[in-house]
C-alpha cells in the first residue's frame, strides 16, 4: 500500500485528570501550525474541576466530564465513553495526566491509536503506582544520572506499550524530586507535540507498531 494512503487526519480526544499543561502544549502547537493534519475534537476528564477541562472550554473545544462513578456499571461507563468518541469522530486518543485506567474495550477499538506521556525513561520507573511526584522521588533515590520523558502506545499493561519517542534530561547531584519534576515537565512540553506531529504526518506508520 502506498504510504500516503495510510495517513488520515488525526481527530484527537484528550483524556486528562489534572492541570492539563501537556494538553496546552499540544494545543498550542496545533494552533501555531506546528502540527498539521490534527484537530482536538473533545477533551474528556473524570474530574469536573480539572484544569484540562477549563483549558478546553477557554479554547472552544468540547469539554466532557465523564466519571465512572456516575454510571450503574463499568460497561455503561465504557459504552458512554465510546459513544462520545464516535460522536466527535475521534480516531486518536492522547492521555495527558489521565489517572484512570482506559477500559480494555477502548484500548482494543483504538489499538495503536492511544498514546501516553510518562515523566521518566521507561521501562524504568513505570507501572502501577508510579505517577506524579512518586516517579521523581524514585529517580532521585536511585541516584540516576538521567531521567526524561517517554511517549508510548497504550496497551492493556500499565506503561508497557511500545515506546514511540523519548527525551533525556540530566539529573544534577543536588536535584530534588521537585526540581527534577520541573525539568522533566519542560521537556514533556516539547516531546508530546513532537510525538503527535509524528503521527499526524505519518512518521509512525500504524502497521509498524502492530506487534
Ligand atoms: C505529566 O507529568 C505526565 O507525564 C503525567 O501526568 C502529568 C500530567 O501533567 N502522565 P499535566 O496535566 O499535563 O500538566
Amino acid at each position: 500500500m502506498h504510504r500516503e494512503s495510510l495517513i488520515r487526519p488525526l481527530n484527537i480526544a484528550v483524556f486528562g485528570s489534572g492541570r492539563g499543561s501537556n494538553f496546552q502544549a499540544v494545543l498550542s502547537a496545533i494552533q501555531q501550525g506546528r502540527i498539521p493534519n490534527a484537530d482536538v475534537r473533545v477533551v474528556v476528564s473524570n474530574n469536573s474541576s480539572a484544569g484540562i477541562l477549563a483549558i478546553a472550554r477557554a479554547n472552544g473545544i468540547p469539554a466532557e466530564h465523564i466519571s465512572e462513578k456516575k454510571f450503574p456499571t463499568p460497561e455503561a461507563f465504557t459504552e458512554h465513553l465510546l459513544a462520545t468518541l464516535r460522536l466527535y469522530d475521534v480516531n486518536f486518543i492522547l492521555l495527558a495526566g489521565y489517572m484512570k485506567r482506559v477500559p480494555v474495550r477502548i484500548i482494543s477499538e483504538y489499538r495503536n491509536r492511544i498514546i501516553n506521556i510518562h515523566p521518566a525513561l521507561l521501562p524504568k520507573f513505570g507501572g502501577q503506582g508510579m505517577y506524579g511526584m512518586r516517579v521523581h522521588e524514585a529517580v532521585v533515590a536511585a541516584r540516576e544520572h538521567f531521567s526524561g520523558a517517554t511517549v508510548h502506545i497504550v496497551d492493556e499493561e500499565y506503561d508497557r506499550g511500545k515506546i514511540i519517542v523519548q527525551k533525556k534530561v540530566a539529573v544534577a547531584p543536588d536535584d530534588t524530586a521537585e526540581s527534577l519534576a520541573a525539568k522533566v515537565l519542560a521537556i514533556e512540553h516539547e516531546l508530546y507535540p513532537e510525538a503527535v506531529r509524528m503521527f499526524a504526518v505519518g512518521g509512525v506508520l500504524l502497521d509498524e507498531v502492530v506487534e
